[in-house]
């Protein structure tokens, strides 16, 4: 999509879809009001009224957007608005979208992020899609009253769209392609945008002692990985970073354990936490944060095979702790107990956030709108859970209770790799906590939002979401970049 920032006074071009914001309650003039008249537009937040050749308008087609009440109208909204407008001109068969709408530059700003993040499409591998089937809008107009402050506020909501592009692309590559020495390859193309990276292959995490998240990866014939990207945005380099890891299965067949058929190609995306943490870096180069970021990604396949684990199998972890499988399908918790563990020891964060599609049990819980959220440190939850709301990122705080370690005490080892199916979600962030030392952490469980379909949400189309990149970003934004 491309964007530009326009004056009232600019000529409206040919094949132009234009977008008018209407509040609640709004009345139109002429010709549209004879429209609103006949349908039951009312300005309601996501409605549309599309019409056709407006009379006295040099636009080919006119549509407008609902945004609800005036006074609720803050950037969110501007950008669910101009991503409505999208959505509903796309295949309209004209070429550009203009947006009227009033407020200042960082509102125009926030449209152009609405569009970006709503235009978003994966279609590299079709070949047979007619063009009448495709999105005609290409370009967009966005009419603000300073175009360059405009424009100079979206440089940095660019990069976070840059970021989320990113993370969806790699959420949405189908596993033959997107396997751990792929994802690790592209991770070290981004050394282009001033991010450095170190790639660990097998033989390396053997000699860490990385048992934990080597047992996983032993089925597969793609060999594991771990990458580690680095930020150092802050003026003093040396400035203790803060650090964000990763699950990366990049197919998650249960293993020996193996899954029932049913959508077990969704399990393509069981790698979405590393991808929103490689999203996450994107977004910070590309924004030149002032942090000191580290990002590291826990790269495996989980496949059955007759090297693959097993349960019962006993692993020492990086850590010395030793653990018990009982289900080779609790594998995300093994990957990231040493991808944690590896973080602490080398890096000595501030602080360590991890993301995961963890498992199935959060989505029971909190559906697909909100990610679980469990901290050892309230500060930290506190900043992570205000850095969701004012990204409008669904986040839901979750217990830590002691007594439920009860259910991975094992008889032979440190712990076992399953509890029983109560509260499923929450004896996999108690397992992880043992491997985070002590360090202010928090575990966002994602299986819930990293991918939607069908989504609902203007600017997220189906698949892959981006989840987290947002909330992130923003928590770095307002609490570590002085
Ligand atoms: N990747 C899955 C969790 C998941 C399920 C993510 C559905 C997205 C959608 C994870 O590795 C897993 O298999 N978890 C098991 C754990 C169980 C064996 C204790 C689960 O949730 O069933
Ligand atoms: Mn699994
Ligand atoms: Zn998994």
């Amino acid at each position: 999509m491309d964007i530009e920032f326009v004056a009232a006074t600019t000529a409206i071009p040919p094949k132009t879809a234009l977008a008018r914001i209407a509040f609640d309650g709004d009345t139109q003039q002429g010709a549209l009001a004879q429209a609103v008249a006949a349908s039951r537009f009312t300005g309601a937040k996501g409605q549309t009224l599309d019409v056709l050749a407006p009379q006295g308008e040099t636009a080919a087609r006119l549509v407008l957007v609902g945004a609800g009440k005036t006074a609720a109208f803050d950037v969110i909204a501007a950008e669910q608005a101009a991503a409505t407008a999208y959505n509903a001109v796309k295949a309209s068969g004209l070429e550009t979208l203009r947006i009227e709408l009033s407020g200042d530059a960082d509102m125009a700003a926030h449209a152009a992020l609405g569009l970006r993040l709503a235009s978003y499409r994966f279609d590299k591998y079709r070949t047979t899609e007619k063009t009448d089937k495709k999105p005609s809008i290409g370009k967009a107009q966005i009419v603000a009253a300073d175009p360059d402050a405009a424009l100079a506020a979206f440089a940095p909501l660019s990069a976070i769209a840059d970021g989320i592009s990113f993370t969806r692309d790699l959420v949405s590559e189908p596993p033959n392609v997107l396997y751990p020495a792929e994802f690790a390859r592209r991770v070290k193309a981004l050394e282009s945008l001033g991010l450095e990276v170190e790639i660990l292959g097998e033989p390396e995490m053997m000699q860490l002692g990385m048992g934990s998240l080597l047992a996983v990866g032993q089925g597969s014939i793609r060999e594991s990985q771990l990458a580690v990207i680095k930020w150092y945005g802050a003026a003093d380099k040396s400035a203790q970073p803060i650090a964000f890891v990763g699950k990366g299965v990049c197919f998650d067949t249960g293993g020996i354990s193996i899954k029932p058929a049913d959508s077990m190609e969704d399990m393509k995306w069981d790698m979405g936490g590393a991808g929103t943490v490689a999203g996450l870096m994107h977004a910070l180069a590309g924004r030149k944060a002032k942090v000191n970021v580290i990002g590291i990604l826990g790269l495996v396949e989980n496949m059955p095979d007759g090297n693959a684990y097993r349960p019962g199998d006993v692993l020492t972890s990086m850590s010395g702790q030793t653990i018990e499988v009982i289900n080779t399908d609790a594998e995300g918790r093994l990957v990231l107990a040493d991808a944690l563990w590896y973080c602490q020891d080398r890096f000595k964060p501030k602080f360590m956030v991890d993301l995961a599609t963890l498992t199935g049990a959060i989505i029971v819980a909190l559906g697909n709108d909100y990610a679980g959220c469990y901290a050892n440190d309230e500060d930290l939850a506190a900043n992570l859970l205000a850095a969701a709301k004012a990204e409008d990122e669904g986040l839901w705080r979750m217990p830590l209770p002691d007594a439920y370690n009860k259910q991975i005490e094992s008889m032979i080892a440190d712990m076992k790799n399953t509890g029983t199916r109560a509260g499923g979600s929450i004896t996999a962030a108690l397992f992880l906590q043992k491997y985070v030392n002590g360090v202010p952490w928090a575990h966002l469980d994602i299986a819930g939002t990293a991918w939607k379909k069908p989504s609902s949400v203007a600017t997220i189309p189906d698949g892959a979401v981006g989840f987290g990149v947002r909330l992130l970003s923003r928590m770095l934004q307002d609490k570590y970049e002085g």
